[in-house]
């Protein structure tokens, strides 16, 4: 069977092939969002029954659908995937970062693994403290940022567990693309002047991504030769490819150079963590999520479970008394989360307390129906809250691919470098561009960080010790254990608001699946206390109604999240679901 695509280009209204097994029936409601607001409600997505994509690049989910035409399965697909984004997305798909998988098997059972970046032996607490109170620029710049990475590690033992294609027909299509893709108005994007500037500062970078100091042009090929030669090291001997040998000395070398803290003993040391995924139930639906070291599935059920004690799907949506109650469920999830939680393998969390119902009844109990909460009072638990003045800054930071094969096993991959092309900085001879995850833990307690999170010593920098992270890959099933959803996005902090609009879109409010994707979405983290809007995304008569509340909004100057889904509906039919707002690509088989 033909393979069946959207392909969106940024900014556009989500559009389906032409193919009459895309269109969807739409019996559900169609919700009224600002006519100003880009994404228009009602578009249809791919839909087939022997596997699904959506990724945030054409040439990845190609990779992947390739796979899974092969007779692959979508842990197969994913490792494909993965390592084509991290040759055409390189300001976040990666070899140099860390990501998180959570797995659901042919027969239902959920996996979560953890791979991601780990602090080197040498780091310390204090290691970017400024002499006025701040944290350093070599927080998020350059060698001393860089952490651990991942990714490699992670991806290959997923696949010597739950792979049934041969690991090398994996790797081959990222070889190929990294000896020259064509650049796309996708790649040009995340190259906007602060970036450029950004990866200027290194030499080896600049030549790498760079035309003469500034973003190649449309049509050129990006040829990638040494991360071809480091792909190929991994195709050839999996994960020690990268954490041994001529890939290792690379990145070794360059930490030398430049007063980075990684060794060779933090490469071979590094291993991938299973953990018990995050379940929840939410009005009869499970809900998987990532537990720690990612925040996402706790500070996702913290919120919901919160919310489940309200009938929504009563309210309007988007209207001031929805909105108030989301950001006020998020308001208090975010203070635990900021408080509380960190790399379980270095600090007690009460974890099974933050994600039950009664907790969550007892914090919805404080939640006044009429006023907004000032963070300053809502502490964790019941506590002060801090001050932040940092404005968390938006982004599409990090990368996302959710998978179904036609077995039913099902990939939610969440990947990043932290913040777009990480570091900044290029290993030398390797052309792996290395993550900046170091800024992602409390580098100094009530300092906000790049996402103007405000951390507790939980998540302080430890040897070895794993950094908080907002990645929330997800999967949703139905009562009777059938999936229903599959999905995940970028968007440091806003990961966990935006998935959960998601899902709260299509499972309380009844939307359809390209809709609950393309909706518009706010944002709130505790700190700071405001209500944070996509442009266009809420009319001025809510927004006054919410300030009436007593919240403060900020209209945002730029979108944010990148959502990719697959959705199973009642049929069994997967429908791939690609965010229209940087031009995601979802296919289905
Ligand atoms: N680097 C962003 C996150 O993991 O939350």
């Amino acid at each position: 069977m033909g393979a069946v695509w959207s392909a969106q280009g940024p900014r556009t209204t989500p559009r389906a092939d032409s193919t009459g097994r895309l269109r969807t029936p739409m019996p559900r409601p169609t919700p009224h969002w600002p006519d100003s607001f880009p994404h228009r409600p009602g578009a249809l997505a791919p839909r087939g029954r022997d596997g699904a994509v959506a990724s945030t690049d054409a040439l990845a989910t190609r990779a992947g659908l390739d796979v899974l035409a092969e007779g692959g399965n979508a842990v197969d697909a994913t490792v494909a995937v993965a390592f084509a984004l991290a040759v055409v997305n390189p300001e976040a798909g990666n070899v140099g970062g860390g990501g998180f998988l959570l797995v659901r098997t042919p027969d239902g059972e959920v996996l979560a693994q953890d791979h991601r970046s780990a602090a080197p032996a040498a780091a310390h607490p204090r290691m970017f403290w400024t002499a006025d109170g701040g944290i350093s620029e070599d927080a998020v710049v350059g060698h001393r940022a860089v952490a651990v990475p991942g990714t490699v590690a992670g991806l290959h033992d997923a696949h010597t567990r739950l792979g049934r294609l041969a690991w090398e027909r994996l790797v081959e299509p990222a070889i190929g693309l990294a000896r020259g893709f064509e650049v796309r108005p996708r790649f040009l994007a995340s190259l906007p002047p602060h970036i450029v500037e950004g990866l200027s500062r290194f030499p080896s970078s600049a030549a790498l991504f760079l035309d003469d100091g500034g973003p190649p042009r449309p049509g050129e090929i990006l040829r990638q030769p040494d991360l071809a030669a480091t792909l190929m090291r991994i195709r050839d001997a999996g994960a020690a490819g990268f954490y041994r040998g001529a890939t290792a000395d690379g990145l070794v070398a360059e930490m030398e150079r430049g007063g980075g803290l990684i060794t060779h003993a933090d490469l071979l040391g590094y291993r991938p963590a299973w953990r018990e995924p995050i379940r929840f139930e939410y009005r009869g639906e499970v809900i998987w999520s990532m537990p720690p070291s990612s925040s996402g599935g706790v500070t996702l059920a913290a919120a919901a479970l919160q919310l489940e004690r309200h009938d929504l799907a009563r309210l309007e949506w988007h209207g001031a008394e929805h909105l108030h109650l989301l950001t006020e469920a998020w308001r208090r999830a975010f203070a635990d989360r900021n408080h509380w939680l960190g790399d379980p393998d270095h600090v007690e969390m009460p974890l099974a307390r933050l994600v039950s119902s009664a907790y969550a009844s007892a914090r919805a109990s404080t939640i006044d129906p009429r006023r907004a909460t000032p963070s300053s009072e809502v502490g964790p638990g019941v506590g002060p809250g801090r001050r932040a003045s940092h404005p968390p800054r938006e982004g599409m930071h990090t990368t996302h691919a959710s998978i179904v094969d036609s077995e039913g096993m099902s990939v939610s991959y969440t990947t990043t470098l932290n913040t777009w092309y990480g570091s900044k900085l290029v290993a030398s001879g390797t052309g792996v561009i290395l993550n900046n995850e170091m800024d992602d833990f409390t580098a100094r307690p009530g300092v906000p960080n790049f996402f103007g999170l405000v951390q507790g010593e939980a998540n302080a920098i430890a040897p070895g010790k794993r950094m908080l992270s907002a990645m929330t890959p997800t999967l949703v099933t139905r009562p009777d254990g059938r999936l229903r959803m599959v999905v995940g996005s970028p968007g440091g902090a806003t990961i966990i608001t935006t998935v959960h609009q998601v899902v709260s879109n299509l499972v309380d409010f009844g939307m359809s699946p390209v809709d609950a994707v393309a909706a518009p979405r706010v944002h709130h983290q505790h700190l700071p206390d405001r209500i944070d809007v996509e442009p266009e995304g809420l009319p001025d008569g809510v927004i006054s109604s919410l300030e009436e509340r007593g919240h403060r909004v900020r209209r945002g100057e730029e979108e944010w999240g990148d959502v990719e889904a697959v959705v199973v509906d009642e049929g069994g039919d997967l429908i791939a679901v690609a965010d229209p707002r940087r031009g995601g690509v979802a296919a289905a088989l």
